[in-house]
C-alpha cells in the first residue's frame, strides 16, 4: 500500500507515537488524515490535511461517529493504548486490568468493526499498534501484557476474516518506545519514528507481524529459541 494519496484514521493521535504517525503520514503526502483524540484540542499540526475527530476508542458512540465521518478512509491506525504498570496479584488497583482490556482489546476491536465495511469496499488496510509484550508476560505490568495478547489474538482472528476482501491486518510489537508511557523505563527505548518508518515499510512488503527495534526482535527470536529461558529471564528468575 502507498502512503502517497492515502486517507488515513489514526486514533491517538494528540501525543506518543500517534502523533509521530500523523506528522509522517503528512510528510510523506497522505491524502487526509484524521486524528483522532479525546481532547482535539490537545492536536498539534495545523496542516489542512489533517482533521480532527473526538475519539475515545471505549465510547460506542464515538466510534460509530468517527467510522461515518471517516468512511473514506483506507487505512486504519489502532494506536490508542494504555499501560497501567500494574502486576496480575499485587495490583494496587485491580480495576486497571479492566482498563487495560477495554482500551485495548475493547477499544481496539469496537474501531475494526466499525471501520470495517468501509475497509472492504476500498481493500485498504489495518495496523494493530499491540507491543512485543503481547508475545510473554513481563510481570510487573501483567495486566498490560494480557490485554495486549488479547488483542493480538483477535487480531489474527480479523485478519483471517478481512483476507478475502483484500484488507491487510498488520501486528506491531515494539520494544519500549520513547514516549509518555515509558517515562520511567530505563534506556533503550526506540524513538516514535522508527515505529513509523517501519510500519510504511511493512506496508510495502510483505508479512503480517513487525517486530520493531532490537529489543523486540531479540525476545521475538529467543521466545522461537526456547521459550522458557527467556520467559524465566523476563520473570526475573521467579
Ligand atoms: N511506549 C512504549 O514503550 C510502547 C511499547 C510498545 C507498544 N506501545 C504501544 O504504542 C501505542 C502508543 O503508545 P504511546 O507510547 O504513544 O503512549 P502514550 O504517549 O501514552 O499515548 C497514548 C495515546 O493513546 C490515547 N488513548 C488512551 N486511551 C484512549 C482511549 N480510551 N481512547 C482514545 N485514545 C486513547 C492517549 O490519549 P490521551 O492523551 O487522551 O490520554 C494518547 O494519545 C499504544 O498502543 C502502546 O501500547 C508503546
Amino acid at each position: 500500500m502507498q502512503i502517497e494519496g492515502c486517507v488515513a484514521f489514526v486514533s491517538g493521535a494528540n501525543r506518543g507515537v500517534g502523533a509521530c504517525f500523523v506528522e509522517k503520514l503528512l510528510e510523506q503526502g497522505a491524502r487526509k488524515v484524521y486524528a483522532g483524540a479525546r481532547d482535539i484540542r490537545a492536536l498539534g499540526s495545523h496542516d489542512p490535511r489533517m482533521v480532527p475527530v473526538e475519539l475515545d476508542i471505549t465510547n460506542a458512540e464515538h466510534v460509530a461517529r468517527a467510522a461515518a465521518f471517516a468512511e473514506d478512509a483506507n487505512l486504519l491506525v489502532n494506536n490508542a493504548g494504555i499501560n497501567r504498570l500494574e502486576p496480575a496479584l499485587a495490583a494496587t488497583d485491580p480495576s486497571a486490568a479492566r482498563e487495560e482490556m477495554e482500551v485495548n482489546y475493547f477499544g481496539t476491536l469496537n474501531m475494526i468493526r466499525a471501520f470495517a465495511p468501509s475497509l472492504r469496499l476500498s481493500g485498504g488496510a489495518i495496523i494493530n499498534v499491540s507491543s512485543i509484550l503481547a508475545r510473554i508476560a513481563l510481570p510487573s505490568m501483567a495486566s498490560l501484557c494480557a490485554s495486549k495478547a488479547a488483542a493480538l489474538r483477535m487480531t489474527e482472528g480479523v485478519r483471517a476474516e478481512l483476507a478475502p476482501h483484500g484488507v491487510r491486518v498488520l501486528s506491531i510489537l515494539p520494544g519500549a518506545i520513547d514516549t509518555d508511557m515509558s517515562r520511567d523505563f530505563p534506556p533503550p527505548k526506540i524513538p516514535a519514528a522508527e515505529v513509523v518508518q517501519a510500519v510504511f515499510a511493512a506496508l510495502r512488503e510483505e508479512g503480517d507481524e513487525v517486530y520493531v527495534g532490537t529489543m523486540a526482535q531479540q525476545i521475538a527470536a529467543d521466545l522461537a529459541a526456547d521459550r522458557r529461558a527467556i520467559q524465566t529471564i523476563l520473570a526475573g528468575g521467579v
